[in-house]
């Protein structure tokens, strides 16, 4: 559907594209992602002739797109920019009919057009159709643009980074419309972004660039499984260790940062500390960090009135685990010993951090949500 056959462009001796080949079949969602810099809207700019290249060629249904008329060539490719780029002094109704008037199509099939696509995003003809863009919000006038760049029903849609500017709510209720409008019409798309998790929820295929080059292309499971390089694998971070939690330790799960006390502490002083802090138990350690045992508010009420020092009261039931262990294997030691936390330790059973339950459950929330 869409070729690069060894496409280059410098401007001077600075190369900005280098040497780039792809091909993006039919119906397909393709996302273009990378640093800023690396040449995603130069390369999307070369689809519609805006920007030519200096070597190489590019074929649109195995036709060379130079042999085109430019203009002929980009009627028939949407695009939305960052800045959608809505005319003010027009309508809805005429922001989406841009094209179709351009192509001479008649009033009734335009305004059917109009009806049918703004049904698509859930605003009604009646509502909108007619309000000024200075009317709408920031989502409803990209939603405005997005249609408009679907108004010709062009085979080829252009994407640079539409959803930029836009909140995380209405960024991904966008990302999912246009998700199943590419579906339903059966578009080819390129998109542009720099976010990860919008690459991977939208693409069929991912092409990753650095520096004007193709670092990898390949659907997001298998760039999931298979990062080309240590950049991919930054910029998929988190979502690699949620696809793969067998990976996860007792460190990804602990709260950090916890309170230690000296078993020579006096018995007041441990009494106000758990009062300040809130809490019912103490962790105690040696002069050398190292682990003892905890100390809980319970005993302390038994029998503190006849020792000074916690030294005495100390117990060892707290279950420790060690910073590497498998974090599902944590999990069950928490759930199975009715303990309410699991002591952490490094290799020279120093105190890194306790498992709570909450600790537990919001660093999974963390991994499945982000
Ligand atoms: N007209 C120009 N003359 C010289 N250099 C240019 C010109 N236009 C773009 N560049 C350079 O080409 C490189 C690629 O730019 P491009 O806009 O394609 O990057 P991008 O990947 O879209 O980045 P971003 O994520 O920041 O939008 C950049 O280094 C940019 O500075
Ligand atoms: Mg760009």
């Amino acid at each position: 559907m869409l070729r690069f056959e060894h496409v280059s462009l410098s401007y001077g001796a600075q190369k900005i594209i280098d040497d780039i080949s792809f091909e993006i079949q039919e119906g397909q969602m393709a996302v273009l992602i990378g640093p800023s810099g690396c040449g995603k809207t130069t390369t999307l700019k070369m689809i519609n002739r805006l920007i030519e290249p200096s070597a190489g060629k590019i074929f649109i249904n195995g036709e060379d797109i130079t042999a085109q008329d430019k203009v002929e060539l980009r009627r028939h490719i949407g695009y939305v920019i960052q800045q959608i780029g809505l005319f003010p002094n027009m309508t809805v109704a005429q922001n989406i009919c841009v094209v179709p008037n351009l192509l001479k199509w008649s009033k009734e099939e335009c305004d059917r057009i109009v009806h049918q696509l703004l049904e698509l995003v859930n605003m009604p003809y009646e509502q909108y159709a007619h309000k000024y863009p200075s009317e709408l919000s920031g989502g409803q006038q990209q939603r405005i643009g997005i249609l408009r760049a679907l108004a010709a029903s062009p085979p080829i849609v252009l994407m640079d980074e539409p959803f930029s500017a836009l909140d995380p709510m209405t960024r991904r209720s966008l990302q999912q419309e246009v998700r199943s409008l590419q579906q339903k019409l059966n578009k080819t798309f390129v998109f542009v972004t720099h976010d990860m998790e919008e690459a991977l929820d939208l693409a069929d295929v991912i092409i990753f660039m650095n520096q004007g080059k193709i670092v990898q292309m390949a659907p997001p499971e298998e760039m999931l499984e298979h990062p080309a390089s240590g950049q991919i694998q930054d910029f998929l971070g988190k979502f690699i260790q949620a696809a793969s939690p067998k990976g996860l330790t007792a460190a990804d799960f602990m709260r950090s940062g916890v309170y230690t006390v000296p078993a020579s502490r006096g018995i007041n002083e441990c009494v106000s500390m758990m009062q300040r802090r809130n809490v019912d138990t103490l962790i105690v350690v040696d002069d050398a960090k190292r682990y003892q045992g905890t100390v809980s508010i319970a005993d302390i009420r038994l029998t503190g009135h006849v020792v000074r020092t916690i030294d005495p009261l100390i117990r060892c039931n707290t279950p420790t685990v060690h910073g590497g262990d498998n974090a599902k294997d944590c999990f069950d030691l928490l759930i199975s010993s009715g303990a309410p936390y699991l002591v952490v330790l490094d290799g020279e059973e120093r105190v890194l951090g306790i498992i709570t339950k909450t600790s537990m459950a919001s660093a999974m929330a963390e991994q499945l949500w982000g």
